[in-house]
C-alpha cells in the first residue's frame, strides 16, 4: 500500500503565515503538522510516499527530503494548480499506478495512530474507505449521510443544508477504482474536482464504499483556531523535560518541555508549554497551551494559549492570547508617552487592540 499526501493548496485561512510558508508547515507543540502525518503513515507500516506539492514545492521539499529522516520513501508530485483533492489523484496517476493507498490530507491533523484503519481495510478490501466524525459544524467540511445500515448513500462537499453532522475526515483508502471515478467526475461551483464528488460516483456505480467513525482526537488545521486547539491537544501530551537552562528565580509549573539552548530567567512557566532551543525567556510568564519556537526572545511579557512561529520577539507587553505569530515577527512597546499603536503588518494580517 501507497501514501498520498496532498502538501499543495493555497491556505488562505491562515493568512498571513501562509503567504510566506506552507500552511502544512506551521508547528503544533514546535512541530510541522504535516509531520504528524508521515509519521503516523509510517507507523503504520505505508512507507512509499507521494508527496503533493504546489507553489510552496520548495519549502515542503527541504523540510521532508526524500523521506530518510522518517523511514520512508518520498516521492514528489507537483500540481500545477490547487485544483481539488480529485485532481490530485488525477495528477499522480503513474505514481500510485495499481496500487491501494490512503489518501491524507497534509493539514488534517490525528492523535492516536491509523494502523487499525489501515488494517481492516487491506483485510475487508471495501473498494474504498472514509473515516467520519461527528462536528457542530458540518457546513465546512464534507458532509456524509448514511442509511438504517450505515452505508454511505450520499456525500456533499461543504452543504449549506448539512443531512447529518457527519463530518468527512482527511484520510481516504483508495482502491484503483478510484481512478475511473476521478476522471468521470467535473469541476464544482468552486472550479475543484472534489474527492466527495469521485467518492459520490463510486457510491453510484456501486462500488463498495465503506465508513468508519473515528473516536480519536481529530482536527482539520486551516484556521487559526483550529491550530491552536490542535496545539493544545498535543501539548497536553507533552513529555515534560528541561534540556536547556532555568534559573533559581524561576517557576516551572505542570508539562512543559524546556528544549535544547533555551534560557529561562525569572519566569513563571505554567504548563503544558513548550520552549524552543535556542529561545530566551525572561522575567515573562508563559501561560498553558503555549509553544514557543526556537530562537524566540519573550522579554517582560505574558502569553498564554498562543503558538509563536521561530526566531520571534516579544517585549514589554501586556498579556497577549489566542495568538499566532509568524517567523522573526516583532512585537513590542512603543517609547513615547501618546496612546497610539505602531503596527507594521503584512498582508491579511489580524490585530485586535485592547482600548
Ligand atoms: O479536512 C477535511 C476536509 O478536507 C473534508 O471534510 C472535505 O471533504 C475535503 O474536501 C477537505 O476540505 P478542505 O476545504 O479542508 O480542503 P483543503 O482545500 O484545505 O485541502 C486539504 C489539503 O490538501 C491541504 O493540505 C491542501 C491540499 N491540497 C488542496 C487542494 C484543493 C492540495 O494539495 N491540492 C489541491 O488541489
Amino acid at each position: 500500500m501507497k501514501a498520498l499526501v496532498l502538501a499543495g493548496g493555497t491556505g488562505s485561512r491562515l493568512r498571513p503565515i501562509t503567504h510566506t510558508g506552507a500552511k502544512q508547515l506551521v508547528p503544533v507543540a514546535n512541530k510541522p503538522v504535516l509531520f504528524y502525518g508521515i509519521e503516523m503513515l509510517v507507523d503504520a507500516g505505508v512507507t512509499d510516499i507521494g508527496v503533493i506539492v504546489g507553489d510552496t514545492a520548495d519549502e515542503i521539499r527541504a523540510a521532508l527530503g526524500d523521506g530518510g529522516g522518517f523511514g520512508a520513501k518520498i516521492t514528489y508530485i507537483p500540481q500545477d494548480r490547487p485544483l481539488g483533492l480529485a485532481h490530485a489523484v488525477l495528477v499522480a496517476r503513474d505514481y500510485l499506478a495499481e496500487d491501494d493507498f490512503v489518501m491524507y490530507l497534509g493539514d488534517n491533523f490525528i492523535l492516536g495512530g491509523i494502523q487499525d484503519l489501515i488494517h481492516n481495510f487491506r483485510t475487508e478490501r471495501p473498494d474504498a474507505g472514509i473515516l467520519l466524525t461527528r462536528v457542530e459544524n458540518p457546513s465546512a467540511y464534507g458532509v456524509a449521510e448514511l442509511d438504517a445500515r450505515g452505508h454511505v448513500v450520499r456525500l456533499v462537499e461543504k452543504p449549506t443544508n448539512p443531512a447529518s453532522d457527519l463530518a468527512v475526515v482527511g484520510v481516504y483508502l483508495f482502491t484503483p477504482a478510484v481512478h475511473e471515478a476521478v476522471r468521470a467526475i467535473t469541476p464544482s461551483a468552486r472550479g475543484e474536482l472534489e474527492i466527495s464528488d469521485a467518492l459520490q460516483w463510486l457510491v453510484d456505480q456501486e462500488f463498495r464504499v465503506r465508513s468508519t467513525m473515528i473516536n480519536s482526537y481529530w482536527k482539520d488545521t486551516g484556521s487559526v483556531s483550529e491550530m491552536l486547539e490542535a496545539n493544545r491537544a498535543v501539548l497536553e501530551l507533552l513529555e515534560p523535560r528541561v534540556d536547556g537552562t532555568v534559573d533559581a528565580e524561576s517557576q516551572i509549573i505542570g508539562r512543559v518541555r524546556i528544549e535544547h539552548g533555551a534560557v529561562v530567567s525569572r519566569s513563571r512557566i505554567v504548563g503544558p508549554a513548550v520552549i524552543g532551543a535556542g529561545a530566551r525567556v525572561t522575567a515573562s510568564y508563559i501561560g498553558p497551551s503555549t509553544s514557543v519556537g526556537a530562537d524566540c526572545v519573550i522579554d517582560a511579557s505574558e502569553i498564554e494559549f498562543s503558538i509563536v512561529l521561530a526566531g520571534s520577539t516579544i517585549e514589554g507587553v501586556g498579556r497577549i492570547e489566542a495568538s499566532l505569530i509568524g517567523r522573526d515577527a516583532r512585537v513590542g512597546r512603543a517609547d513615547h508617552l501618546s496612546r497610539t499603536h505602531r503596527l507594521v503588518l503584512g498582508d491579511h494580517s489580524e490585530v485586535q487592540i485592547t482600548p
